[in-house]
């Protein structure tokens, strides 16, 4: 049985029809950027946890989690209408594995992301740690659209941080979009696209980290292990870290 803290809404950002970023006060205990608690409400009679990462850095507080409100998703449609000032559960202890004290040395960092999946590597981006365990980090966002290329403020800011370290991709699948790469990440991958544009390549001195669509997790995996690349394990050390949303 989780044990649950009550939190309370601070803020429901809608940033598309959509996409939302839920800040919540909540007390929770010491985590590491990349991983993720659970939320939770009672609907009709019956309380419903799902798992949500936590984009807010561990020193940081509201928590804040974006996440989709996917069309017939039990949770996730009624969180998209909680208000200020409402309460939800949200469980004490994050969990996962998605962080940097999981990592082998490596001097590149790639955290490649689908939709909703960028949140933990937000989380880690805002980290002081990840500037000194790596000498170059890529982000790369892809989704359907250009509006859902959400913290744009947040990305900003970082790559003024570290705009020696840094490099933002975004990637953009259903639309033209001139600043975009068009298209899913294997293809870019595979294309040397996505290499070109961070000015950094995926070898073995790299670590990949992969978050969200499950079959983007799986493809993008095909192609980086079609390249030398290895799954990365506690037991068998390697280059590719990931975690599937569904
Ligand atoms: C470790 C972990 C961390 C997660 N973190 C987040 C997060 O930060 N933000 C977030 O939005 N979701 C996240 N998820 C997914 C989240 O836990 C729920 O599955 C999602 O909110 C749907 O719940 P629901 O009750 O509304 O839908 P359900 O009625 O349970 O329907 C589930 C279906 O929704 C779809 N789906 C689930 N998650 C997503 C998603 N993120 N994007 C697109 N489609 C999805 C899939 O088709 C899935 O089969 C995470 C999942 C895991 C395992
Ligand atoms: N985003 C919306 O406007 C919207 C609206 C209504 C419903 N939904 C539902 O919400 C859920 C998630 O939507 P989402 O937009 O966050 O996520 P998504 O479907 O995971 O799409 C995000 C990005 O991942 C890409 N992608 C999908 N499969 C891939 C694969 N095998 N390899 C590499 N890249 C892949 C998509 O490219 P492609 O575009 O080429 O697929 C897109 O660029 C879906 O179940 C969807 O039905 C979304």
């Amino acid at each position: 049985m989780t044990k649950w803290n009550e939190g309370r809404v601070v803020e429901n950002k809608q940033w598309t029809s959509t996409l939302h970023s839920l800040r919540v006060d909540a007390p929770i205990e010491k985590f590491e950027a990349g991983q993720f608690t659970r939320l939770a409400l009672d609907i009709e009679g019956e309380e419903v946890s799902r798992p949500f990462s936590l984009v807010n850095a561990p020193d940081e507080q509201p928590l804040d989690f974006y996440f989709i409100a996917v069309p017939g998703g039990l949770l996730s449609t009624k969180l998209a209408t909680l208000k200020a000032g409402d309460t939800i559960k949200v469980a004490p202890k994050a969990a996962g594995l998605l962080t940097l004290k999981q990592l082998p040395a490596a001097k590149k960092l790639f955290l490649l992301a689908t939709g909703t999946g960028i949140g933990p590597f937000l989380s880690i981006i805002k980290t002081v740690e990840v500037w000194q365990q790596f000498e170059r980090i890529t982000l790369v966002h892809a989704v359907r659209y250009m509006e859902e290329l959400a913290y744009q403020q947040v990305i900003r800011h970082v790559a003024e941080t570290h705009s020696h370290q840094f490099s933002y991709i975004p990637m953009v699948s259903r639309e033209a979009c001139d600043y975009a790469i068009s298209g899913r990440i294997p293809a870019a991958i595979m294309d040397n696209k996505l290499e070109i544009r961070a000015g950094s390549r995926i070898d073995e001195d790299s670590h990949v980290m992969l978050c969200g669509n499950p079959d983007m997790v799986q493809d993008t995996m095909a192609v980086l292990l079609q390249r030398g690349l290895k799954k990365h394990s506690r037991r068998e050390p390697g280059h590719i870290s990931i975690e599937k949303y569904w």
